[in-house]
């Protein structure tokens, strides 16, 4: 039976991760792999149900443990149920953000230590690790005038938080990178979908070669 691979795409606020992970699903389906396209916060009912209170919270809002329990304790239920078994079963997962969301908004951006953050990953999902993620990078004033668009449209609780939170957000995705090269390629998020997909799917190279 192939290997099942896990894939996760991180980046800021509408940076174009999601039609790049369905570009990606397809482009993988393609070749004849098995592929399970999946969301955090989300994934599960379980977790989809917690989407749905930390995007919209009740009252006036999580304090900043209780919303980074609320996301470990919705990817406990998404790793247990959907994603280790679609990966013990040769398939390729396609998450559309990862336990990095966690490290850079309640870390970065809300302040939580690192090492409480994957305390709470160690405790919910063994410390699960993407083979591979694909960190999704625009420039910080396309990242201004998008936010600034989906203010107008009604943001929400998270993606609503002030430019120097999401400013947090990013400086902390790219010092992942850095510090971790191996397990993240940085994608430049600039240009036509295409573009961005096949830039993709070279940084994908080496995983797909392994499988040939
Ligand atoms: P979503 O609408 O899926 O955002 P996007 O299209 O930008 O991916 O909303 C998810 C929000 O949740 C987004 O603002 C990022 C945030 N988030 C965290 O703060 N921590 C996490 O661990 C995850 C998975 C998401």
């Amino acid at each position: 039976m192939s290997i099942g691979r896990f894939i996760a795409l991180e980046g800021g606020e509408g940076v174009g991760k999601s039609t790049q992970a369905r570009l990606l699903a397809e482009a993988l389906e393609a070749r004849g792999i098995s592929v399970v396209l999946t969301r955090e916060p989300g994934g599960t009912a379980g977790a989809e149900a917690i989407r749905a209170l930390l995007l919209d919270p009740p009252g006036s809002g999580w304090n900043p443990r209780a919303e980074a329990l609320l996301f470990a304790a919705g990817r406990s239920d998404h790793v247990e149920r959907l994603i280790r078994p679609a990966i013990e079963a040769g398939q390729w997962v396609i998450c559309d953000r990862f336990i990095d969301s966690s490290r850079a908004y309640q870390g970065g951006g809300g302040g939580l230590s690192e090492s409480d953050i994957l305390d709470l990953h160690r405790v919910g999902s063994e410390g699960l690790l993407p083979d591979l993620t694909l960190l999704v990078e625009v420039p910080p004033q396309r990242t201004a005038e998008r936010l600034a668009m989906r203010d107008a449209d009604g943001s929400d609780a998270i993606g609503g938080r002030d430019a120097a939170y999401h400013a947090r957000v990013a400086a902390a995705f790219s010092r992942f990178a850095e510090e971790n090269p191996e397990r993240f390629a940085r994608i430049d998020g600039e240009g036509i979908p295409g573009e961005i997909h096949a830039r993709i799917m070279s940084a994908l190279s080496p995983l797909l070669e392994e499988r040939a």
